[in-house]
């Protein structure tokens, strides 16, 4: 998102309090990361009249001004996640989230390893730690239902209609296996524009590709526990 964000979504997201208990934004929420773009998003996410939670994308990491962004977004009363978790409570129900950004590395039989050169086993590493820190927000949660936020993807099912080759630019199976690690109502993420929407994690928890020009709308609502659908 750019400076363009500014009403873009905001129309839709009036109506937010009558649909949902809490927004959660997976990722790349400005185009280059940043701080000016940060108060654009501040404008258009803030005061929304429910918990905002948001994890950053790799477009907000471009300019090298994530705390920036994350101070911009905070003092909005955004709730942005890198490896912790937070509890919104409603009607006497805690929803827990738990996020990272993640990173990519592919999935299972076509997937990066930490191998050869320290580049490649930096890269690894990175997505190693995250999933890691992922899997211990997501066990350390006190709540009733956890759901998992990340911008890269945990499966491939969801990145259906990206080309094969970029899978591995796009998220890793490591993710996924964060996610099984704690009984996971659900598990959200973005990134992948020309993806699908719908995946499961190899434990079974439901996967959904938020990506805008996937879900084609300002959000989508999804009900989690007992008390919906
Ligand atoms: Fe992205």
């Amino acid at each position: 998102m750019d400076e363009d964000v500014v009403g873009r979504f905001r129309p839709a997201l009036d109506q937010l309090p009558e649909q949902a208990d809490v927004l959660l934004l997976a990722g790349d929420l400005t185009r280059h990361g940043t701080e000016s773009e940060a108060r654009c998003v501040a404008t258009e996410f803030g005061g929304l009249g429910v918990p905002v939670i948001a994890v950053l994308g790799n477009h907000d990491h471009h300019c090298d001004q994530v705390p920036q962004v994350v101070k911009v977004l905070e003092d909005a009363g955004i709730t942005v996640l890198e490896g912790d978790a937070t509890v919104v409570e409603h009607d006497g129900i805690r929803l827990g989230v738990a996020g990272v950004k993640g990173f990519g590395g592919g999935f299972a039989g076509r997937s990066a390893s930490a191998f050869g050169e320290p580049e490649m086993k930096a890269f690894i590493q990175t997505t190693d730690d995250s999933a890691d820190s992922l899997a211990a927000a997501l066990i350390g949660l006190d709540c009733d239902i956890r759901v998992a936020l990340t911008h890269y993807a945990p499966v491939p099912e969801t990145l259906a209609g990206e080309p094969p080759e970029i899978y591995p630019f796009l998220g890793s199976y490591l993710l996924g296996q964060a996610i099984d690690t704690a009984p996971t109502a659900l598990a959200l993420h973005g990134h992948a524009h020309a993806g699908s929407e719908r995946g499961t994690t190899p434990g079974g928890v439901r996967v959904r590709n938020v990506a805008h020009p996937v879900i084609k709308q300002a959000y989508s609502v999804f009900h989690v526990g007992n008390h919906g659908p």
